[in-house]
């Protein structure tokens, strides 16, 4: 995120941290059992998630989950090729249609969890069946907070580059509802930090 804590302008451009640091986001997700995004995260940048800059072996790429109650996912992104499984949660919003031609992908599968937004608790316990024991939250900004409203976070580890963004309309690293009152606040203990390039690393536990 940016030093103001905006993870992507108003226009959704959002390549922020320095090439070190994406160097360690992948290394951390060869560490990972899988990795979960939101949907607008999928539908705005059309991410790989992968460990593609430091392997091309596609046993080291964790799992994919992207959170999408509607099955929206389009068919051509790259969330869905072949180099890595994709699990897609959705609700029963999500159209009979949509989750056939999902499933059609060899290496996709589509959960179903709860009615309305996708069920976190549900997804988690889903996940853990399925052997998934460690999951890396890489956003956006709306499932960041329903994941800390549902305590389902433990650790925070941000890349805070030097640059200001501003905007009322740039996402920030945690939106959704938030607390009415600083008291109702997550808490967080800092655990270290570290320089990264031009970039620092700050990492917490969640209280
Ligand atoms: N700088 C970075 O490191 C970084 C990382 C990630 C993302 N981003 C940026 O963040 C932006 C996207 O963030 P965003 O906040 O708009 O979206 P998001 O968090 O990626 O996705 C939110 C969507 O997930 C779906 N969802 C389903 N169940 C949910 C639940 N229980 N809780 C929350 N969401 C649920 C909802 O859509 P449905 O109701 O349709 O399912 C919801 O609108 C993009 O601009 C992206 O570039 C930046």
């Amino acid at each position: 995120m940016t030093l103001d804590g905006k993870i992507a302008t108003k226009t959704g451009s959002s390549e922020i941290s320095g090439p070190e640091d994406l160097l360690r986001v992948h290394k951390l997700r060869k560490k990972m059992d899988a990795i979960m995004v939101g949907i607008n995260t999928v539908l705005a940048d059309d991410p790989r998630l992968t460990v593609h800059k430091i392997s091309s072996e596609s046993e080291d790429n964790p799992v994919r989950v992207v959170v999408d109650s509607k099955a929206r996912t389009p068919l051509g992104y790259r969330i869905l090729n072949p180099d890595a499984p994709t699990i897609i949660a959705v609700s029963s919003q999500a159209s009979q249609e949509k989750i056939r031609s999902l499933e059609k992908g060899e290496t996709t599968e589509v959960v179903i969890c709860g009615n309305k937004q996708v069920d976190l608790d549900s997804l988690m316990e889903k996940l853990g069946e399925k052997g998934i024991k460690t999951l890396m939250l890489e956003g956006g900004s709306t499932l960041n907070y329903s994941m800390f409203n549902s305590g389902l976070v433990s650790e925070v580890r941000v890349c805070i580059a030097p640059m200001i963004a501003g905007g009322v309309k740039s996402k920030t690293l945690v939106d959704g509802e938030g607390a009415d009152y600083m008291e109702d606040a997550f808490k967080l203990k800092f655990k270290k930090s570290y320089n990264l390039g031009k970039d620092l690393i700050v990492e917490y536990e969640v209280l």
